[in-house]
């Protein structure tokens, strides 16, 4: 009986020491999130390409400004996590406050850009190279380099 019983426990001591460490590696949701929120702004970009190109109705602009002003500001509820992994370098959380100041000068161009939605094309095309000027300089200081398909 007594011999079960250590058995027994010290099965369930392997199975708990199991359960912690799967909790200890497992990746923060947050890193998931926030990849996404990046290609959901990316997703809007390529929309407005097409939308430059004449392919898709000028009308649907304003949809993929707002929808690039909302994933900016998740992106930045997700990188306030501050959680290590996915493609972003350690010198993004070392440097938090260089880091976050670029996140909200993101936030606000993409917000700004948005509220052209009514303004004329020069206007609207300041906004949108204010908004571009964003990316590849984080990119190149924050993020992992790229493998081009
Ligand atoms: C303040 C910094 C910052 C800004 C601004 C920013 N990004 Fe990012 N972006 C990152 C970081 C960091 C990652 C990596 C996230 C991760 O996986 O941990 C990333 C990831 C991405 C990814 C996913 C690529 C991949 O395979 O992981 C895309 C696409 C992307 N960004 C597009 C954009 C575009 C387009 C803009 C501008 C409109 C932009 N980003 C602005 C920091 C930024």
């Amino acid at each position: 009986m007594k011999k079960t019983l250590l058995i027994a426990s010290g099965a369930f001591m392997i199975a708990a020491s199991t359960i912690s460490l799967a909790e200890d590696t497992k990746p923060d949701p947050s890193i998931a999130y926030r990849h996404h929120a990046m290609e959901l702004t990316k997703d809007s970009l390529i929309s407005m390409f097409g939308i430059a190109k004449g392919k898709v109705p000028a009308s649907e602009l304003v949809i993929h400004m707002n929808v690039m002003a909302a994933s900016a500001a998740s992106a930045q509820a997700a990188f306030s996590k501050k959680a290590p992994g996915g493609k972003t370098l350690d010198s993004a959380w070392e440097n938090w406050e260089d880091f976050s100041k670029r996140m909200d000068k993101y936030v606000a161009d993409t917000a700004a850009f948005a509220a052209t939605a009514d303004k004329d094309d020069a206007t609207q095309n300041a906004a949108f190279k204010q908004v571009l000027s964003n990316c590849k300089a984080c990119h190149d200081k924050y993020r992992q380099e790229m493998k081009r398909h």
